[in-house]
């Protein structure tokens, strides 16, 4: 196993022997004695009633999903939660390493515990997630942060509780990041909500597009056992969950080196088949492995939302291929007509990069045009950001920053106008949403479409976490206005 071990004052990438770790058998077990002794240690250092922890979590529905493991284990600690990081004991930030912006926003965000640091001396803080994967980051917080004590990997969330009683007891700065893709099941969980909740069923990528960082520091794609995820969603359902995601980089590959015999379609149809009155949604999916069973799965079941996010990224052949993404804009276009021809009323999600190394003004037009003829509901767009060690990274580039940001302007413009037309074909219609909070700007309820579009209602609060039938009376862009029926 791979982990950082500091020498000399700097940190180096080493062999550990397997044997200086528990086994995989033992690992419950010493994980409930770590987190006593941790619930021992920090009942005497805190500094209010109960040990409290600050969690900022960035990035991506796995991010946030690893941050729910960790509270489950915190709070076997014996710990409370806070929203205020002044007030913590413990500080950590779960980071996300997908474009340069979200990792310089980490670093000064970092940086700037340094003043809580300096009044409270005995808070903890820690640092965890995508970019700790990456050596040159967990040098440089070595390094410039000497305030971090705690840093942590992807892969090292199962062993945070032996990380974090290592630094409690040794009272030395711990950088841990290891290898290990074992699928541990006994975590435990503290969902953020009560009513809808994210279940993994997969993690790590095999697609290595040629821009994304993700699968270098999530690592090899591993698929839960169907086993295990339809035990979780029961469970879930039967706790009173009304929504549930499952999650995973690319869902449509879920089953691949599984002993079972299983594709992504069959888990659905289990799930679908638990009886009680919920939502099933699941992101993400990838174009090339996109099949028409899985359209017609969605099509014919009982609790599948009617709504799929379906990145395309471009709509450039010729740049799809450079990102090695595997399909065409034809064969991508060909999928969305078949959903559109099975799934009344389907709702058409996507993700879109601007400005990959290579695009010109000319590929660009051809996502517009992708953009036009699908009428997406919404688009989570992006400027291309190069990331060290990603084959993009070392593409030769044609179009400039300037000539990037006005190509983004003019798609988000384009977005708008589709978005808001899609928006007031549906006044008149009714819907049923699930209410999930309150809009704390104009005091309505926010409640989501089974097409992930949000409505805003006038109601009570006691109405939140329920599903409700909504008459459309209003749209405004990308969100729609209406009235309880
Ligand atoms: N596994 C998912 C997406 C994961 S990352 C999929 O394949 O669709 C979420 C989104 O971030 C991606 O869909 C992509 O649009 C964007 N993204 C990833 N790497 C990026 C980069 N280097 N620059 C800009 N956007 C990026
Ligand atoms: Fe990144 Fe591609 Fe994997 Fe998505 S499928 S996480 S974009 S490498
Ligand atoms: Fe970011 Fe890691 Fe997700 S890089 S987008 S948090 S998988």
């Amino acid at each position: 196993m791979l982990w950082y071990i500091i020498k000399n004052d700097t940190i180096t990438l080493g062999e550990y022997a397997l044997s200086n770790f528990y086994q995989y058998k033992e690992m419950p077990q010493k994980r409930l004695e770590y987190l006593n002794i941790i619930s021992d240690i920090m009942n005497v250092r805190k500094r209010g009633d109960k040990p409290m922890a600050f969690i900022n979590t960035y990035g991506c529905q796995q991010n946030v999903a690893d941050s729910e493991k960790i509270k489950g284990m915190l709070s076997v600690a014996g710990f409370d939660f806070t929203e205020k990081a002044e007030d913590a004991d413990f500080i950590l930030f779960n980071t996300c390493a997908i474009r340069e912006h979200a990792e310089d926003r980490v670093f000064g965000n970092v940086g700037a515990l340094k003043n809580i640091k300096r009044r409270h001396p005995s808070v903890i803080i820690a640092l965890c997630g995508c970019m700790m994967e990456q050596k040159a980051v967990a040098d440089r917080i070595y390094k410039s942060y000497p305030f971090v004590n705690l840093v942590f990997g992807t892969h090292s969330i199962a062993r945070f509780p032996e990380l974090f009683y290592n630094l409690l007891v040794n009272s030395k700065r711990v950088f841990g990041s290891c290898d290990d893709n074992t699928i541990y099941e006994d975590i435990p969980i503290l969902r953020d909500k009560d009513f809808k909740g994210w279940l993994s069923i997969m993690y790590g990528c095999d697609n290595f597009c040629s821009y994304c960082i993700v699968p270098y520091v999530r690592g090899r794609e591993r698929s839960r056992s169907s086993d295990a995820i339809i035990a979780e969603a029961k469970a879930m359902i039967e706790a009173g969950y009304k929504e549930i995601t499952l999650l995973g980089q690319n869902v449509n590959s879920y089953g691949k080196g599984l002993k079972e015999d299983i594709s992504f379609s069959e888990l659905l149809r289990r799930i679908d088949a638990i009886e009680g009155d919920y939502l099933i949604r699941f992101m993400t999916s990838h174009p090339k492995d996109c099949t028409r069973e899985l359209i017609d799965t969605i099509a014919e079941s009982t609790h599948i939302s009617k709504h799929l996010h379906l990145p395309c990224q471009s709509g450039s052949s010729k740049i799809l291929k450079a990102m090695n993404r595997r399909y065409t804009r034809e064969k991508y276009l060909d999928i969305i007509n078949y959903a559109k021809e099975r799934i009344p009323d389907v709702s058409i999600t996507s993700d879109i990069i601007v400005g990959f190394p290579g695009e010109t003004y000319e590929d660009f037009c051809e996502t517009v045009s992708l953009i036009r003829e699908v009428g997406f509901t919404s688009l989570f767009t992006f400027i291309y950001s190069r990331r060290p060690g990603t084959p993009a990274a070392k593409m030769p580039d044609v179009a400039t920053e300037e000539e990037k940001g006005k190509w983004f302007t003019e798609l988000l413009k384009v977005q708008e106008e589709i978005a808001a037309s899609r928006c007031k074909s549906m006044v008149g219609t009714t819907e049923r949403v699930l209410v999930e909070e309150v809009n704390k700007k104009n005091g309505l309820l926010s409640a989501r479409t089974s097409g992930n579009i949000i409505v805003e209602v006038p109601g009570d609060e006691s109405m939140i976490g329920s599903f409700r039938e909504v008459k459309i009376t209003e749209a405004r862009n990308w969100i729609l206005r209406g009235e309880f029926i």
